[in-house]
């Protein structure tokens, strides 16, 4: 089973609580804590948590460098929660204009999480659903360029593989908390058919 999260509602949260939006993201993170732990728990194979849109770019910058803090030290702290219940770590979205100390911290973490056999955590950091399909439709093209594909070789399975960099199957289940009902371009292409 996959289980994909938009993680929306953190500034609200805040708001009514009468706090600053980032300790709303704060919480958020405690939350985060929660589910990758529960899911782990009872065997779920893969969970996809959205934690910045390519579009999230156009907050604060005093906010951002927060959500950059936070990342960071999830990403160092998460450590022995992830070895202790096996969980494999990756990363989806683009790398430019994550700070070098964060993108570091991350890839230590993914490292150090690659033999693991259990849960697959997926974290979509800087992720786009139009960008992320315009960077497979070009890496597809320049394999037909070089001829290593013929273009009418393009299956859906094509696409997969390049969308995708681990081998990961569609969501089953998407969940947006706060209640809103909006995509804000995640995985566009792999929820098809996701309830
Ligand atoms: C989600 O909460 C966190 C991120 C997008 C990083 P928001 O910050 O979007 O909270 P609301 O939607 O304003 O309540
Ligand atoms: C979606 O939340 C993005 C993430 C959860 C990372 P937003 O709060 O940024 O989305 P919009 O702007 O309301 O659609
Ligand atoms: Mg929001």
């Amino acid at each position: 089973v996959h289980i994909a999260v938009i993680m929306d509602g953190n500034g609200r949260w805040a708001q009514r609580q009468g706090l600053p939006r980032v300790e709303g993201h704060r919480k958020g993170v405690e939350s985060v804590r929660t589910i990758v732990e529960e899911s782990a728990r009872i065997g779920i194979e893969q969970l996809t948590l959205y934690c910045l849109s390519s579009e999230n770019w156009k907050r604060p910058s005093a906010e951002l460098d927060f959500l950059m803090y936070l990342l960071e030290q999830y990403m160092v702290e998460e450590r022995p929660t992830i070895k202790h219940n096996d969980i494999r770590v990756s990363t989806i979205g683009r790398r430019e204009g994550i700070p070098t100390s964060v993108q570091a911290e991350m890839d230590e973490t993914i490292a150090m999480s690659r033999g693991n056999k259990g849960m697959r955590l997926c974290l979509a950091i800087n992720y786009g659903g139009r960008t992320k399909l315009i960077d497979a439709v070009k890496n597809i093209a320049q394999e037909v360029q070089k001829g290593n594909l013929e273009a009418e070789q393009i299956t859906e399975s094509v696409i997969n593989e390049h969308l995708y960099t681990t081998g990961m199957t569609d969501p089953d289940l998407l969940i947006r908390t706060a209640g809103e009902m909006r995509i804000s371009n995640f995985l566009l292409y792999q929820i098809a058919y996701t309830e």
